[in-house]
């Protein structure tokens, strides 16, 4: 079985926040990691997705070229996501041309089916802006919710998706005018209608997906699919291969999904040992497909995207599993690209390792409903987790380690009853962590990852051996040469979570991240060799004080 797995194309219009990327690319890498480390094969595909209204308007803002601006923002995201340590087997970009052709050959086998359709339809057009606006380029109020900055193609109050012309007051994004006229232009539809009957059933097979990830593609099977334009009013974007549309490019939901594919394709043709991408995307009985995103995206990924490949019909690989996220607050309001409001993953870097935000973020993962961010929670998280628990235990049997077996792995005693008890639960945790990770449950594994921690210190504290090192040295040598296999266990355990920890605690006790060695390998607790130099990393993780957590506050808002 080979996994394919991708998270939600993060747009092009700026650097993201922390909420992006705890609600799509952590937890997929998190995964992917975890996949990899039990032996599977593995591949991981994201990319910027970049054409649209919003990338023009970026652009425009910035006062760069479209082509210029997308270059440059590429090339920060990759290295902000490469410094997060997010192991992308490639971060590629929807404008590559090999997106470009196999958006056009989707959408000929769609018509070819018959499932395009060519429309003449009202749209706005700016007489102040002087040209038609796409429906992100209008802001209303939201027919559904009341939401007063709803955009023209979906809600951000309700997540509801919509037309422009549903909104109610509206008025240009660009110029704010509301001197807006409805004109005659044509367009392209997808036949969403006549696809819903095979989404349906596919979809109906879909036991399996988190309850979230039902209910939106329920909610939106059930309102009954409607006729959806693929085509808009702009420069930027993937051209349309039909005549009179010389001026039109498809809507970038379009595009954006058949990405998927396309950096696929560009990952296998970067590969000099012939791979293909055709191993990923059409052989559906050997892969296994893992999406992760944000909510919002839920509704394209579980419907629209499905409905195309089901109308493409020629073999396409749907995904297994759908996994989606709420909301990361910042102290319970929205983080904001617009408004600034939050933390940004440039700064966040900046500010702390990638694992402290890894660990944190994790634990704050938005999995059953919306989450808030605070400085006060993280910093709580990093020292009484991070600190006070793994950091706490490492440090002091390594200490102790150097100070007293000068620095070597003990090598004589024998095991007793605490050793027994202390595997017998190591087991049990890692055995939940296994399996929650595997469900992509990642609160509860996050839940068992610490427990496992705590295990550490409680075995430490009962076997006492700064006391059994002057009364029985051989029992000392017995907890000490535990405690080291357990270094080593969480190590491995950790590694998924926050990979250079992992392989920090790993390096300490002689042992190296092997990507294929299972977690089940080290629960024996007999991996570390006897007599090998421990190595000494120091304190793994600094204690955010009070005063800190302050002035954080003070710096980014509350
Ligand atoms: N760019 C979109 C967002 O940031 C996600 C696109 S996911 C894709 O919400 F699959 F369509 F690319
Ligand atoms: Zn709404």
């Amino acid at each position: 079985m080979r996994h394919l797995i991708t998270s939600g194309l993060p747009y092009i219009n700026g650097i993201k926040h922390l909420g992006n990327l705890v609600g799509s690319m952590l937890p997929a890498d998190v995964y992917a990691r975890f996949l990899r480390q039990m032996g599977h094969e593995v591949l991981y595909v994201c990319g910027t997705d970049e054409h649209g209204a919003p990338a023009e308007l970026a652009a425009e803002q910035a006062g760069e070229p479209v082509e210029l601006y997308c270059d440059h923002v590429h090339q920060e995201q990759a290295r902000i996501y490469e410094s997060f340590d997010i192991s992308f087997d490639i971060f590629g970009r929807t404008s590559s041309s090999a997106t470009h052709e196999r958006t056009r050959a989707i959408y000929a086998l769609l018509a070819k089916n018959g499932f395009i359709e060519r429309k003449s339809l009202k749209q706005y057009y700016s007489v102040i802006d002087g040209r038609f606006l796409a429906d992100r380029y209008i802001i209303g109020t939201c027919p559904k919710c009341g939401y007063d900055r709803a955009r023209g193609d979906q809600c951000e109050g309700c997540s509801s998706l919509l037309d422009a012309v549903e909104l109610i007051e509206p008025r240009s994004a660009i110029s704010g005018s509301k001197e807006l006229e409805l004109r005659e232009t044509s367009h392209l539809f997808l036949s969403l209608d006549t696809l819903q009957a095979r989404v349906e059933t596919w979809v109906r097979e879909q036991q399996h997906w988190p309850n979230l990830s039902k209910q939106i593609a329920s909610k939106w099977l059930n309102e009954g699919l409607q006729k959806r334009c693929i085509t808009r009013n702009l420069k930027w974007g993937v051209k349309v291969p039909e005549e009179g549309f010389e001026d039109a490019v498809f809507y970038v939901w379009f595009d954006a999904p058949i990405g998927y594919i396309g950096i696929t394709e560009d990952w296998a043709s970067s590969k000099s040992e012939g791979r293909s991408w055709k191993e990923f995307w059409l052989d559906k009985a050997n892969v296994r497909y893992t999406q992760f995103m944000g909510k919002d995206n839920l509704p394209f990924h579980t419907v629209m995207f499905p409905a195309m490949l089901l109308g493409a019909d020629d073999g396409w690989k749907l995904p297994d599993n759908i996994k989606g996220f709420h909301w990361l607050d910042y102290y319970g309001g929205k983080f904001s690209t617009s408004n600034k409001r939050g933390v940004f993953t440039d700064v966040a870097l900046e500010l702390y390792p990638a694992d402290y935000w890894r660990y944190a973020l994790m634990t704050m993962i938005p999995e059953g409903g919306d989450s808030t961010f605070t400085w006060k929670l993280f910093a709580s998280t990093i020292n009484k987790d991070l600190a006070q628990v793994l950091g706490n235990f490492v440090n002091r049997i390594l200490k102790f380690t150097e100070s007293k077996f000068g620095g070597l792995v003990p090598t004589v005693g024998i095991e007793g009853e605490l050793e027994l008890r202390l595997k017998a639960n190591c087991e049990r945790l890692v055995k939940e962590y296994i399996n929650e990770l595997t469900a992509l449950e990642f609160r509860n594994a996050l839940r068992s990852l610490r427990a496992l921690w705590v295990l550490g210190n409680q075995y430490v504290d009962e076997s006492a051996p700064w006391k059994e090192i002057k009364t029985d040295p051989s029992r000392a040598a017995v907890t000490v040469r535990s405690a080291l296999n357990l270094i080593g266990l969480f190590g491995a355990a950790s590694y998924a979570v926050m990979p250079k920890t992992g392989e920090q605690l790993l390096a300490s006790v002689g042992l190296q991240h092997g990507a294929r060695t299972p977690l089940h390998a080290y629960l024996s607790l007999d991996k570390v060799k006897p007599a090998t130099p421990i190595a000494n990393p120091g304190i793994l993780f600094h204690q955010i004080e009070d005063e800190t957590v302050v002035e954080l506050e003070k710096r980014f808002g509350r």
